[in-house]
């Protein structure tokens, strides 16, 4: 079986990334991680990436004079590792319109909120300001505008009387674990084509049911 040859770009701690990890480790799973690129040389995921062996790389966006020139590095990059598909994984850095494009539908990222809601930074605190009763994450196809484009997995998790925003990003983060590596394995089998403006999941429902509602 020719397994999808996936990057995985970080800025940060990598818990995501661990979890991609570990569901490329079973010996089914439609995708393999080829490649771990941080934008940060203190990267915590980057430790991940050793200890299962994976070549990464810090492309460190302070030394390019521009997103230009940064994302033009990136795109070297990812084409040296041979990636047909990117995950951002807590990558917190903005990507121009040409390198979004270029990468358009073969670029998927993970937001802790349940878009459109709740885009950007913040989020957990505008949440609760809000008020709303459920948040959650979301996976969805990268297109220039941040955080937006077609979704391929929520989950939704209850937003309870005593959160805080640390407590409400702990449950989400759970959440995140797992929906992660189930929509990863969606576009890797092609069960996840984007259709017009949406995705359109080809799958039964028993697949995707326990996302809905991830027990708490
Ligand atoms: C995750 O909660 C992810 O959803 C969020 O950053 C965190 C990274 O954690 N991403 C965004 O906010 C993107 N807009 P991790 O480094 O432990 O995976």
């Amino acid at each position: 079986m020719a397994r999808l040859r996936t990057a995985v770009l970080i800025s940060g701690r990598g818990s995501n990334l661990r979890a991609l990890i570990a569901a490329c480790a079973a010996p089914d799973f439609p995708a393999e991680i080829v490649a771990v690129i941080a934008n940060r040389a203190d990267a915590g995921g980057l430790a991940h990436a050793a200890a299962a062996g994976i070549a990464s790389r810090v492309v460190p966006h302070r030394d390019y004079p521009s997103r230009e020139a940064f994302d033009a590095a990136l795109d070297a990059a990812l084409r040296q590792a041979g990636a047909e598909l990117v995950c951002l994984a807590g990558f917190m850095r903005l990507l121009t319109a040409p390198f979004v494009e270029a990468w358009r539908d073969r670029m998927i990222n993970i937001h802790p909120s349940l878009l459109p809601a709740f885009p950007g930074l913040r989020t957990h605190e505008r949440a609760l300001e809000a008020g709303v009763r459920f948040s959650g994450c979301t996976v969805h196809y990268v297109r220039p505008e941040m955080d937006l484009g077609p979704i391929i997995l929520q989950a939704a998790v209850p937003v309870l009387p005593r959160d805080d925003a640390e407590r409400l990003a702990a449950r989400i983060l759970a959440a995140e674990h797992r929906a992660y590596p189930l929509a990863l394995r969606l576009v890797a089998e092609g069960r996840a084509p984007v259709v017009g403006n949406r995705v359109v999941l080809q799958t039964e429902p028993p697949a995707i049911e326990a996302l809905f509602n991830p027990p708490g």
